[in-house]
């Protein structure tokens, strides 16, 4: 009987990405305009800045960010080992599980439900939902590598399984939590302890979920639409275990100036600049990966994604090892600088290359040949290039007017600004990225209706699974 492989679940995980992107970027927009115009929380608790902020990193991330990433990484994994998923019943799950946790953290986080750790915010009965949508997840990849029937196990697999493995670990050692009640638990550790080991894993979820993830991506989906293979192989395998042993010990440059002791916070300074070599080792191999093909950058939008999205990782992970430098961070820290950084890396890498790959599997999910329409993909990348230069540039110079506004003292020693003067100041920045944002947002819906539009003609979109091992997928 002739084989095919699961594309339901890769599917329904593709849509889930563009609809929760929608819906994150919105929240996204909503916050952003919060913070120009405080009256828009209308003055009702659910729709406070505090309760929104964490369902708009929790929507981007783990529903747009993690829906993409689950969508790739099940298409990569059968496409190159040229096997059905390992089980049907259990990617369903995971399906169907993860879109439980997103709702739930779509109800709490209002509700005003936390744990209080940035983006471990969920409180214990859906942490545990994770953890066991997330062990389910292992079973699946790992179970489709094992039934292999290529040898070799290609590389984009390795980035996916870096990054399972290590959300495992990060989740369940930062969610070790004394619950109080049903929607109240308290973290087993304590003082300086429970801050080393939140932004362990906090700075973890960066380099795991946030780039190892989208590396996963980028060697798997630029080689096949620009139809060249990767330029280095073995610069492959040199910066992915680089990566993954220098990512573990940067998480202290969150805690600058802290508590913790002066040398964890020399250790995270020192990984996070060795960081830079492994970031821009990925980063050259994809870009090199266009060697003899750049001329398909001027009619392919999807490469256009691509590529710029490369460009966004090569900023943000220079600019991170220089924020990670503590004289600088004294300038960096509690200012909008860090927020750019974080939207350099979330808008232009992470949204980049999730947008990319999505508009390669969307066609080949409906049996066509291309999107409904390539001007609209065109119209997308750059409406949302657009609006992350100004959401960046906007957050950029607020966030280094903030840190020298704070700092400036006058001759007799006192501060010649007071807070609320570098508040004022900042207004019409918020109001740029409020723009920024609705050029971003409005990318996505256009993205949308592209995808509503391809799915609709559906032809029989099964993929019957080679026969014969072929060298590539
Ligand atoms: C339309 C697009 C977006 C807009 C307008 C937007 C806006 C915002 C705003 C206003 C904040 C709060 C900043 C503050 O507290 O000062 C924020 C935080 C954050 N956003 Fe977004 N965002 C967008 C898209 C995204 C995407 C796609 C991601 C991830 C893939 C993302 C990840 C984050 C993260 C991680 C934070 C927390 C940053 C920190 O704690 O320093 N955002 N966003
Ligand atoms: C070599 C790579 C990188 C290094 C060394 C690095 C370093 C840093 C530093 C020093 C901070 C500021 C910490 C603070 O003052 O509180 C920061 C914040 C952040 N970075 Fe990076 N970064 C890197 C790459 C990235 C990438 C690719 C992303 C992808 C989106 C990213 C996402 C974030 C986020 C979300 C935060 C805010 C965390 C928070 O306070 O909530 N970083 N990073």
């Amino acid at each position: 009987m002739e084989q095919h492989y699961n594309y339901k679940v890769v599917k329904q995980f593709a849509i889930a990405t563009v609809v929760w992107g929608v819906i994150g970027m919105l929240v996204g927009v909503i916050i952003a305009a919060q913070l120009a115009w405080p009256a828009l929380n209308l003055d009702i608790p659910w729709l406070t800045y505090g309760r929104l902020r964490p369902l708009h990193t929790n929507a981007v991330i783990f529903a747009f960010g993690i829906c993409g990433l689950f969508a790739t990484s099940y298409y990569v994994v059968q496409r190159t080992c040229q096997v059905r998923l390992f089980s049907d019943k259990l990617a369903a799950f995971t399906f169907w599980g993860w879109q439980a946790v997103i709702l739930s953290a779509v109800v709490t986080l209002p509700m005003g439900f936390t744990r209080g750790k940035e983006y471990a915010e969920l409180e214990w009965p859906i942490a545990i939902l994770i953890a066991l949508v997330w062990v389910s997840y292992a079973v699946v990849f790992f179970g489709t590598l094992i039934k292999r029937k290529v040898k070799h196990i290609y590389v984009a697999n390795w980035f996916f399984a870096a990054y399972i493995i290590a959300v495992t670990i990060l989740h369940v050692v930062n969610g070790m939590s004394m619950p109080a009640s049903l929607f109240k638990s308290y973290s087993v550790y304590a003082g300086v302890q429970d801050a080393m080991i939140q932004w362990w894993y906090g700075h973890n979820a960066v380099g795991f979920i946030l780039t190892a993830g989208y590396l996963g991506m980028v060697y798997y989906f630029i080689p096949k639409q620009a139809e060249r293979p990767v330029y280095s192989y073995r610069l492959s395998i040199v910066h992915f275990w680089a990566l993954i042993f220098t990512y573990m010990w940067a998480g202290p440059h969150h805690l600058h100036y802290t508590a913790l002791p002066d040398w964890t916070q020399s250790v995270g300074m020192v990984f996070s600049l060795v960081l830079l070599a492994p970031s821009w080792g990925g980063m050259i191999n994809g870009m090199m990966t266009l060697s003899g093909a750049w001329h398909k950058l001027r009619t392919d939008p999807i490469l256009k994604f691509m590529i710029v999205s490369l460009s966004f990782y090569g900023i943000a992970t220079f600019e991170g090892p220089m924020m990670s430098i503590k004289t600088i961070n004294s300038l960096s820290h509690y200012t909008d600088w860090t927020v750019a950084h974080v939207h350099g890396g979330a808008l232009g890498w992470v949204g980049f290359i999730t947008m990319g790959s999505i508009y390669y599997i969307i066609p080949r999910l409906a049996g066509q040949q291309k999107m409904h329409s390539t001007k609209l993909i065109d119209l997308h990348f750059w409406v949302a290039t657009i609006g992350v230069v100004l959401y960046i540039a906007a957050m950029w110079i607020a966030g280094v007017m903030q840190g020298l506004m704070w700092r400036a003292v006058n001759p007799d020693g006192t501060l010649t600004f007071t807070f609320a003067e570098s508040v004022k100041a900042t207004y019409p920045y918020y109001v740029v990225r409020v723009a920024g944002g609705l050029l971003y947002l409005s990318g996505m819906c256009v993205m949308a209706y592209n995808t509503w539009m391809t799915l609709r003609n559906t032809k029989t979109a099964v993929a019957p699974i080679p026969a014969v091992n072929a060298a590539h997928a």
